[in-house]
């Protein structure tokens, strides 16, 4: 069986006001009565295919984790807490450690983000198969998404020749490219967007951070050496963890080692990492809007308007996204919407 990974530590600022600190973007409703969180649950439910998920998350995130998994009758392996957060590495690299302790180095894991929105088809499911099978040859695998425009907030992922079970070898791995170069791979066809998910063997992923990552890897281990059992909780050591350099997986291991494989997965994925992307998904109505919540819109185009609770009232509008929560109000352009996080930098430095 599949061990899935399930990594709910980020913050997800580009979707302020309604993410926020405290409850971050995998564990909001955005569209749809499920969370993302418990979307990605949802996907990995098959317990003929699947163990039960281990999720690794911070302090703050505990209950709303339990809580969520309770909802919708998920049983979890384990919900282990990081003191800080050290970025995708560590929380890999924790991974890997408990997985191959519990189930042997040739354990399979699925590495999942827990904010992004997938279709669980049988292509998806083809898609698993294939990767699955690349991740026992020792591969460590990316999901390729076909990439329709030079966005720079993805890994670019260049093809090379087929490998025997239908996975691809890997050219080159570029996370998150200036514009101008993602401008060149998107021309050059035969690149792929990587899509956050990752297969590989709990093995193949420590033999990975030993040779790219030592740091991360020896804080890791020590952190959880030094981890205590809180009820349901593992906290990790936290004089250990916080020896651990913070980089993300794609900079400390994907760009780095000659034995990335990837399968193209022509699947219905978004990242929803910005106002933008839940407009496309949200199905614009005949004059491109998408609505939800309490809002009444007059000579308005192309926005995206969401209350949780005031009456919002627009007129005159293209082209903007204008965003309520229960005590903020966000008005900007769609096309702006990589930029909220930045804004939110701004915000937070006022404080
Ligand atoms: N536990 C834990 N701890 N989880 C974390 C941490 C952490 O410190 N930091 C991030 N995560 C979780 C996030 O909640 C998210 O589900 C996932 O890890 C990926 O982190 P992001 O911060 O969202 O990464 P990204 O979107 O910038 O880039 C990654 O995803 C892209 C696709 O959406 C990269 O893998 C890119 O190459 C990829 O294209
Ligand atoms: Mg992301």
């Amino acid at each position: 069986k599949i061990v899935p990974v399930v990594m709910a530590g980020g913050k997800g600022t580009r979707l302020w006001p309604l993410s926020r600190a405290t409850a971050a973007k995998q564990f909001i409703r955005l569209i749809g009565d499920k969370t993302l969180f418990q979307g990605t649950l949802d996907r990995v439910a098959d317990t003929e295919a699947y163990e039960p998920p281990l999720v690794i998350t911070n302090d703050e995130f505990r209950f709303l984790v339990a809580e969520q998994a309770r909802e919708i009758g998920v049983q979890l392996s384990g919900i282990v807490l990081e003191p800080e957060a050290r970025n995708t590495a560590a929380a890999i690299a924790v991974a890997a450690f408990i997985i191959g302790r519990d189930f042997g180095d040739h354990a399979v894991m699925q590495i999942l983000p827990s904010d992004h929105e997938i279709i669980a088809d049988d292509t998806y499911a083809r898609c698993v198969d294939t990767a699955a099978e690349a991740a026992r040859q020792g591969k460590i695998v990316t999901f390729g998404i076909a990439p329709t425009e030079p966005a720079t907030g993805y890994g670019y992922i260049e093809m090379g020749k087929a490998l025997a079970g239908g996975a691809h070898a890997v050219k080159r791995f570029v996370e998150k490219p200036q514009a101008e170069n993602a401008q060149k791979m998107l021309e050059a066809g035969n690149h792929f967007w990587n899509s956050g998910m990752f297969m590989c063997t709990a093995g193949q992923m420590l033999a990975e951070l030993r040779e790219h990552a030592p740091e991360v890897l020896a804080a890791v281990e020590e952190a959880v050496a030094e981890a205590a059992t809180d009820l349901d909780f593992m906290r990790l050591g936290a004089a250990g963890f916080a020896k651990s350099p913070s980089i993300s997986i794609d900079y400390a291991v994907m760009e780095k080692t000659p034995n990335v494989a990837v399968v193209p997965a022509p699947i219905t994925w978004s990242d929803l990492g910005s106002w933008d992307a839940i407009w496309k998904l949200g199905n614009p109505d005949a004059d491109g809007n998408v609505v939800a919540g309490n809002a009444t819109l007059v000579n308005t185009r192309n926005s995206l308007v969401m209350s949780r609770n005031a009456h919002l009232a627009v007129q005159g509008m293209d082209g903007v996204a204008v965003i309520a929560s229960e005590d903020a109000v966000y008005v900007g352009r769609l096309d702006e919407s990589q930029e909220v996080g930045n804004l939110v930098k701004t915000l937070a430095a006022k404080k």
